[in-house]
């Protein structure tokens, strides 16, 4: 029986639209990732969002020495951590994303760059449609004192939020969040697929058109629930993703897309009882309550964008009682401390088959960079032979399929940092030293090449 079709297919994952269900997304692969909505009434939609401000779309082609762009034309948050997250600072009329876990601080965070940017003399709104005015004056008065042009608007419908926009003509807007905003337009619930991406252009039409700078704030949900921030990616100018432990202090603000600057960078943050800190030496923190000569222990160097961070790897390898052992990895990739204990059996004949392992990045701090593979092998073996390294050595290096030590980028940056923070010691591939200036540490810290696994075992 022929039913008239209201409602369409969207892939949860990637926003793509069917109008059956699949199991499958053609666009992205994601299995089971359809969810059933109403559908938008496209007519309305089309020309009601659009024609508002479409107008400015029927510019003409221009040269581009036609263009001018002001030299410094980006505008510092007041936070050094997230300028450089950024590029070196705000855009004006760019769109920016910041996802995050409930819970991990991003209404902080925009509260408080609201509040410098305040200080510095722009032209902020924050739009909330999670919390009410009184909640967020709690907040804002654990944070300080706002001065300057900083207004709060409780709101969940964009159209009333594009009105405000409009007419108040802020320099920069805040969406907190993306997840509670509705357009009339739609016919799904807020949170929803189609909502989310409606809300989305909108909200970019005005940014480029108004040159307004906005940051939508976006919750990552556990899948299925509501459209994630994944289908937020592709429209918008800058991802910012706030991760950490939310039970650890600490706070990591990393770049994943960025149309004005390099996306490796990373932000660090602590959480404080007057909001969000900036943390100057990631290292220092990151090392903070070491264990002394402790086996299974090992500092690695790993470099995030420009900047070198030192961590400890702790490896915990027991006889196991069971058939298969077990192995945990948190903080990096299971897969790979998988492929380092091969990498032992087969080459140093070491008999992991045996043992169950644990490898956890202390810190709760997430890397996956092939230079900590030495230090996660160091650490097993470390651990196995029950035997410590010397406390103040670190170890960096890629490990081969046939236990090799490969060279890594920027060594001498990695060493610079391991000598500022007394560190005396350094396991490096071999190659890696060979080309380092090694002048430079000459009785600051002793360098110890290595080819192999087993050279680097040896000096356990
Ligand atoms: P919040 O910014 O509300 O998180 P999100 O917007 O990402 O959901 O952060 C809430 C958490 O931060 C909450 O657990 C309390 C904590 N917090 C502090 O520890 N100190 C502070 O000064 C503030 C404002 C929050
Ligand atoms: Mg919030």
């Amino acid at each position: 029986m022929a039913k008239a079709r209201n409602t369409v297919f969207f892939c949860s994952e990637c926003g793509y639209e069917s109008a059956r269900w699949l199991g499958q997304c053609p666009a992205c692969k994601a299995w089971n990732t359809f969810v059933e909505e109403p559908a938008a009434k496209k007519e309305a939609a089309r020309a009601g969002g659009g024609a508002k401000l479409r107008p400015a779309a029927r510019t003409k082609p221009a040269k581009l020495s036609e263009i001018s762009i002001m030299e410094n034309d980006r505008t510092s948050t007041g936070f050094a951590e997230l300028d450089r997250v950024l590029g070196g600072g705000l855009v004006a009329g760019s769109l920016l994303l910041v996802g995050g876990d409930p819970g991990i601080g991003k209404s902080t965070l925009l509260l408080q760059v609201c509040r410098k940017l305040a200080a510095a003399g722009k032209k902020v709104l924050y739009i909330s449609g999670e919390e009410s005015l009184r909640q967020i004056k709690l907040r804002a008065n654990r944070i300080g004192e706002i001065t300057g042009e900083l207004s709060f608007l409780c709101e969940t419908s964009l159209d009333a939020v594009q009105e405000t926009i409009l007419a108040a003509k802020p320099d920069v807007a805040v969406i907190d969040s993306i997840q509670t905003m509705y357009s009339e337009e739609v016919a799904s619930a807020p949170g929803s697929v189609s909502q989310v991406r409606e809300s989305t252009n909108l909200l970019m039409q005005i940014a480029k058109g108004e040159g307004v700078t906005i940051f939508i704030v976006g919750h990552v949900t556990k899948e299925g629930v509501v459209a994630g921030p994944r289908v937020l990616e592709h429209m918008v100018d800058t991802v910012l993703y706030f991760e950490g432990d939310r039970l650890a202090s600490y706070r990591i603000l990393r770049g994943v897309k960025n149309r004005f600057g390099s996306t490796n960078e990373i932000g660090v943050f602590e959480m404080r009882e007057q909001g969000l800190a900036e943390v100057e030496n990631p290292s220092e923190f990151m090392l903070d309550g070491r264990p002394e000569g402790a086996s299974g222990a090992v500092v690695a160097c790993a470099m995030e964008g420009s900047r070198p961070i030192l961590l400890e790897v702790q490896a915990l390898v027991t006889q196991s009682n069971l058939g298969i052992p077990r192995r945990t990895a948190a903080g990096t990739d299971a897969n790979r401390v998988n492929l380092l204990m091969a990498v032992l059996e087969k080459r140093c004949h070491y008999e992991m088959g045996r043992y169950d392992a644990y490898v956890n990045i202390a810190g709760g701090m997430k890397m996956s960079e092939p230079a900590l593979d030495l230090a996660i092998v160091m650490a097993l073996v470390s651990s196995l032979k029950d035997r410590p390294l010397d406390e103040k050595t670190i170890a960096f290096g890629e490990v081969g399929l046939s236990g090799e030590v490969r060279a890594v980028s920027q060594a001498d940056q990695r060493v610079r940092e391991a000598v500022k923070l007394g560190f005396t010691g350094c396991i490096l591939p071999q190659i890696c030293l060979e080309k380092l200036d090694t002048s430079a540490f000459a009785g600051k810290i002793r360098l110890t090449g290595v080819r192999n696994v087993r050279e680097a075992i040896a000096a356990l």
